[in-house]
């Protein structure tokens, strides 16, 4: 462990970590790739690890019992005023993802409904109906062809999330719709990574992107609301349209659009994200490819994959699992301790930011055997708790996490099935560019051959 001083800018030292000086000199390295930095300093310095910032004093914290402190045991002394939650909240506004305390538990009190059972019944109907056409396609395309199959399950996950949370149809405009989220998130990570960034009313290069796609997401929303003028109807959308607060009031329009755009931002590229990575992890492993196509073939021989298999579905299921252990979407989870504290025997100060990489728990050496290897069996059981939290955990648990595995399943399973994929030649899986989920780095370039 390195030796640290006690005090930077009189900010008690109470966690061995970087000092000052070698942080600026990392500070191209971090921004290149935070992830390589954060494992360095894990490595270094241990579970807990204090960052030389001052204000607000950082830590780290990298072990099970720490995350089950932060996140469940004293999860209502840690908010989420943080520069990432309030950088995002410039797309998403006061949304469930970003809203706090009273204000957010009334939200997920309204909310959790659109997440029972019988919606995720109706889910899989547009999952089904989404795979089939992404089937459609791969069949007509040449087996030469490199296709980008991280930007198919872009589309498709977003058609999914509008077509059962809004019954809207996006599939038209899928295209346009996930790229101005990709920008305005862009612009979003760029916020979260530099701590002194210009007010979102400056005409900056980036304001004007964000205000750009901001509008385009609010276009997209506005058209949804008022196809429902006269009937809300029982998805996310008409219940946020029906519901009444405390005081008899309906939501205002700003109320309503928050959560729209929390749900389309949240409830996409992540599940897209996590199927770029489980294609090209099959590409890279083709007998755990041949496995999903055998159990999708005893599990519905001859007809296509749905909702109803899913609980059959357990070796797919796995490699959900194992993809989403070493490529977890959401690889930073942050937040603001109210009140001081105490994370694995340290000290934590009031107002400090406490960061958690799901990304750096899921390759803890203690928790998995050869963590950089990929292998579903591992899933076979049940995982030890708070080792593998790609949806977080405690109340703040991702509302969309059985909504996730039900789709990623039903679409591995049923593609898997029906094509093989490869790499071109002299290609292999790409490296994660951490944005606001991890992303292969120049998409996930892959040749589809039917089986
Ligand atoms: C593989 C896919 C997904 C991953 C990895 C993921 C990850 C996460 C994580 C880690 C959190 C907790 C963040 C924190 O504690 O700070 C979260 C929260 C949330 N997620 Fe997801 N998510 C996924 C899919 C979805 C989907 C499909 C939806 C909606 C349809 C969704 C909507 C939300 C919302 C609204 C929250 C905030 C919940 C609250 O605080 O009450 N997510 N997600």
């Amino acid at each position: 462990m390195t030796k640290t001083p006690t005090h930077y800018f009189r900010t008690p030292v109470t966690a061995p970590g970087p000092l000052g000086q070698s942080m600026v000199r990392s500070m191209g390295a971090i921004r290149r790739n935070p992830l390589s930095y954060l494992n360095e300093v894990w490595r270094q310095h241990g579970d807990v690890v204090q960052f030389p910032i001052p204000r607000p004093p950082t830590y780290l914290v990298n072990s099970p019992e720490g995350v089950r402190r932060v996140l469940v045991d004293n999860a209502r002394n840690y908010g989420k005023s943080t520069i990432q939650y309030r950088a995002l909240s410039l797309v998403t506004g006061d949304g469930l993802l970003t809203s706090d305390g009273p204000t957010w538990r009334a939200q997920r009190r309204v909310l959790q409904p659109a997440f029972h059972h019988d919606a995720l019944a109706d889910l899989g109907s547009h999952v089904a109906e989404a795979t089939a056409r992404i089937a459609r396609e791969w069949k007509g395309i040449d087996e030469r062809t490199v296709i980008d199959a991280d930007a198919f399950m872009m589309n498709a996950a977003l058609e999914v999330v509008a077509g059962s949370l809004m019954s809207t149809d996006l599939t038209g405009q899928s295209a346009e719709i996930a790229a101005a989220t990709l920008e305005a998130l862009d612009v979003v990570i760029a916020r979260a990574r530099v701590p002194i960034t210009p007010p979102s009313w400056l005409p900056t290069p980036a304001n004007r992107v964000l205000k750009r796609s901001v509008a385009r997401l609010d276009a997209a929303v506005s058209t949804m609301m008022s196809a429902r003028s006269s009937d809300p109807g029982a998805d996310l959308l008409g219940m946020l349209l029906s519901v009444r607060d405390e005081n008899d009031q309906v939501l205002s329009v700003e109320e309503i659009r928050d959560q729209l755009v929390t749900f389309i931002v949240a409830g996409h590229e992540t599940v897209a994200s996590a199927l770029g990575w489980a294609w090209g992890l099959l590409a890279e492993h083709p007998t755990v490819a041949d496995a999903v196509a055998s159990e999708a073939e005893a599990v519905a021989p001859s007809r296509a994959i749905a909702y109803s298999d899913f609980p059959h579905l357990t070796y797919s299921r796995a490699v959900v699992e194992e993809t989403l252990r070493l490529y977890p979407p959401a690889w930073l989870i942050t937040r603001s301790a109210g009140s001081s504290d105490r994370i694995d025997g340290v000290e934590i100060p009031a107002g400090a930011l406490i960061i958690v990489s799901p990304w750096l728990l899921h390759r803890h050496p203690d928790l998995w055997d050869n963590p950089e290897v990929f292998d579903p069996s591992r899933f076979a059981s049940d995982v030890p708790r708070f080792t593998h939290i790609p949806f977080g955990a405690g109340p703040r648990l991702c509302i969309g996490r059985d909504f996730s595995y039900v789709e990623a399943v039903m679409v591995i399973s049923e593609l898997g099935r029906r094509f093989r994929v490869e790499f071109p030649e002299g290609q292999s899986l790409p490296p994660g560019e951490p944005l606001v989920t991890i992303r292969p780095s120049g998409g996930m370039p892959l040749h589809v051959h039917p089986r």
